[in-house]
């Protein structure tokens, strides 16, 4: 990654997605975001990112974002959350995303998807899968959809996320039986490293706190 071109963040309102474009900025990268509403607009203009407007649902809008605009050398996606009018975008939001990605050539692209997700499943207790089902079908097309794109692609499945300061205690591992919680602001730091980490591509982790695991298990990090 040179530095010249743009990140491009779908889901920089808030959440890790925030919290990424942040750690991107003071590193110096130059980061556009995707953002369908208004409210966090000014924040992150005054933080120096470049937004654009597009409902990641809107798949001519997507193109537009990450075409048209300059260019783009890596996408992260962290889209997800309640839909505003029932339609999820955890699955055809990021196919919109990863459809323009490939057009747009560019070099890596990373999702942001959930622990529970494919063979992750069997990491969460089945009441939990139960309530996140619906949301889990989604984030494993997803996945399934990214890995078959032909584009470098690094998939971090995160514990149970918290708005707390960053720990420092966050970990990947591609050890998917692993279940924890992480803070959003670990998750961003991990996220930033994995997209100068060539040793990372095409790789699926978990993402939790090396404090917050569930279980005592021995469980190998992967060195960033
Ligand atoms: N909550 C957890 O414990 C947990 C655990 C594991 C994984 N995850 C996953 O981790 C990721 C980050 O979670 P988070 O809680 O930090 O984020 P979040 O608060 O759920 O934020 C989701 C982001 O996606 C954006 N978004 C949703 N639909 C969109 C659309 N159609 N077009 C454009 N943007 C859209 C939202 O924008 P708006 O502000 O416009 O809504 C927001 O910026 C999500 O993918 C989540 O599913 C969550």
């Amino acid at each position: 990654m040179t530095g010249e071109s743009y990140i491009f963040i779908a889901g920089a309102s808030r959440g890790v997605g925030r919290e990424i474009a942040k750690c991107l900025i003071q590193q110096n990268q130059k980061v556009t975001a995707l953002l369908r509403g208004e409210a966090s607009r000014p924040e992150l203009e005054a933080m120096g990112v470049k937004v654009v407007m597009g409902d990641a649902l809107d798949s001519a809008a997507v193109e537009q974002a990450i075409l048209t605009n300059e260019p783009i050398q890596a996408v992260i996606s962290t889209i997800g959350g309640l839909p505003k009018d029932g339609q999820r975008a955890d699955y055809l939001g990021n196919k919109h995303l990863i459809d323009a990605a490939v057009k747009a050539k560019v070099d890596k692209f990373i999702l942001i998807s959930s622990i529970g997700s494919g063979e992750s499943a069997v990491a969460l207790p089945p009441q939990a899968m139960e309530t996140l089902r619906s949301v889990l079908i989604e984030k494993e097309q997803a996945e399934k959809y990214l890995m078959a794109s032909g584009l470098n692609y690094i998939i971090i499945r995160p514990g149970g996320l918290k708005s707390e300061p960053a720990t420092g205690n966050g970990f990947i591992t591609e050890n998917y039986k692993v279940a924890g919680t992480i803070h959003r602001a670990d998750v961003a730091d991990l996220t930033c490293k994995c997209l100068f980490s060539d040793p990372a591509n095409n790789k699926i982790f978990s993402a939790i706190d090396r404090m917050q695991m569930y279980g005592d298990a021995e469980v190998e990090e992967f060195s960033l």
